[in-house]
């Protein structure tokens, strides 16, 4: 058995306590280092995990001083860029970023070179890929269990960049990480929305075609019905995704829905509810973080050239709202394209006065304006 890696956390916030549950659940690692600009917030994960890694205000000081092996980057996203880059510089074995990826594409794109030039291996947490019901559905479909992919069907809300990165995701983990090759959408902003300091759209609608042929319908922040998974739709049957499990109706199901709800490799779903896409995502993707950073496997599920991908697809519909056109991947425009609409004046909020749709996470007296708060 080898010894255990060393994690070093920055940001100690909710999407924080998934990262170091998962960790501790693989059994693989050890949390050495939180770094937060809020004490309570380290507090709360020694509290709920047990743990008692030293604490820092500073990330850049937790990095020097401990030199993990893997660092995790839950900060909101606009910081996800400044800490992996600032944690690359110190040559931890791997960097677990949580998604979207960056806030541009020219700021991913550093990352990986960041990544790169020092020799770092960079995951971003679209967890999802780790679930055994989308895990099943990519098998399903790989084994021709419902034809050819036509359509996938998803429903999304809260901003393309927060929620629908996940979804963009799922649609190539779907398809076997097939390329998605033009992208079209629209999306309506009257109002200053942003979501964790990201400036968001009031209402989205994407259409993403494969290589394969398939294509994809994302209608988000438009329908009462949101959830992660998908309608898959086939030239011989259809799958019906939730994060805990999948029906499928094909010929073989004598065309009614049969029902499938795999449990983990590390958790059960009758044990857990609603938490087992959680635990069981977080320790899975841990574990096989594990693998690649030991050199057990070549690839990981979740290695950021995929993340890469995923926000491309978000900023694509962006993209084809700003230039009214279908957008080829991979995208040649690497400012934020929404950014680019409203601060041209092409798309001014016709209601003023910006507002966080996430502003309830901030502790003490900060607030989502603050520049401090947004790294
Ligand atoms: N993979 C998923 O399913 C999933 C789910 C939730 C959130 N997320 C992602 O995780 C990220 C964080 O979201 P959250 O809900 O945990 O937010 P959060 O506000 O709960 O936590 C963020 C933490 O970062 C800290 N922080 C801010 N600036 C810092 C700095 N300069 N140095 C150190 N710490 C700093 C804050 O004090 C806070 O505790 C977001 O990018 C979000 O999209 C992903």
């Amino acid at each position: 058995m080898s010894a255990r890696l060393r994690v070093g956390i920055i940001g100690c916030g909710g999407i924080a306590g998934n990262h170091i549950r998962g960790y501790l659940d693989s059994g693989r690692y050890e949390i050495v280092g939180l770094a937060d600009l809020e004490e309570s917030a380290m507090v709360e994960k020694d509290t709920t995990f047990k743990i008692s890694p030293q604490h820092y205000a500073d990330a850049r000081e937790m990095l020097a001083q401990e030199q993990p092996d893997v660092v995790s980057i839950c900060t909101w996203h606009s910081g996800h860029a400044t800490w992996t880059i600032a944690a690359a510089v110190h040559r931890p074995k791997a960097i677990l970023c949580e998604k979207p990826m960056a806030d541009t594409i020219g700021r991913a794109e550093q990352m990986l070179l960041a990544c790169q030039r020092n020799g770092v291996k960079l995951g971003i947490a679209h967890q999802r890929r780790f679930l055994p019901a989308f895990t099943l559905a990519r098998d399903l479909i790989a084994l021709g269990a419902i034809g050819r992919v036509q359509t996938i069907q998803s429903f999304a809300a809260d901003g393309l960049p927060n929620y629908s990165s996940h979804q963009t995701d799922m649609y190539r983990y779907l398809l076997g990480d097939d390329e998605c090759d033009w992208v079209m959408g629209n999306i309506e902003r009257k109002t200053d929305r942003y979501e964790r300091s990201t400036r968001i759209e009031d209402r989205a609608v994407g259409v993403f075609h494969f290589t394969c042929g398939a294509v994809a319908l994302l209608l988000s922040d438009v329908t009462p019905t949101v959830y992660q998974g998908a309608l898959i739709y086939g030239t011989e049957g259809m799958i019906n995704l939730t994060t805990h499990n999948l029906q499928l109706l094909n010929r073989d199901t004598g065309g009614i829905w049969k029902l499938y709800e795999p449990d983990g490799k590390f958790h059960k779903l009758a044990d857990l509810g609603e938490a087992f896409e959680w635990y069981e995502a977080g320790a899975a993707q841990a574990a096989k973080l594990a693998d690649w950073v030991e050199g057990k496997t070549e690839h990981f599920r979740g290695e950021a050239t995929n993340g890469l991908k995923a926000l491309q697809m978000v900023h694509a519909v962006y993209e084809s709202a700003r230039m009214h056109e279908q957008v080829r991947l991979p995208m040649q425009t690497r400012s934020n394209p929404l950014d680019l609409m409203v601060e041209s004046g092409h798309l001014t909020p016709q209601r003023p006065g910006p507002y966080d749709i996430r502003a309830f996470l901030l502790r003490g007296e900060r607030m989502a304006s603050d520049t401090e708060g947004a790294e």
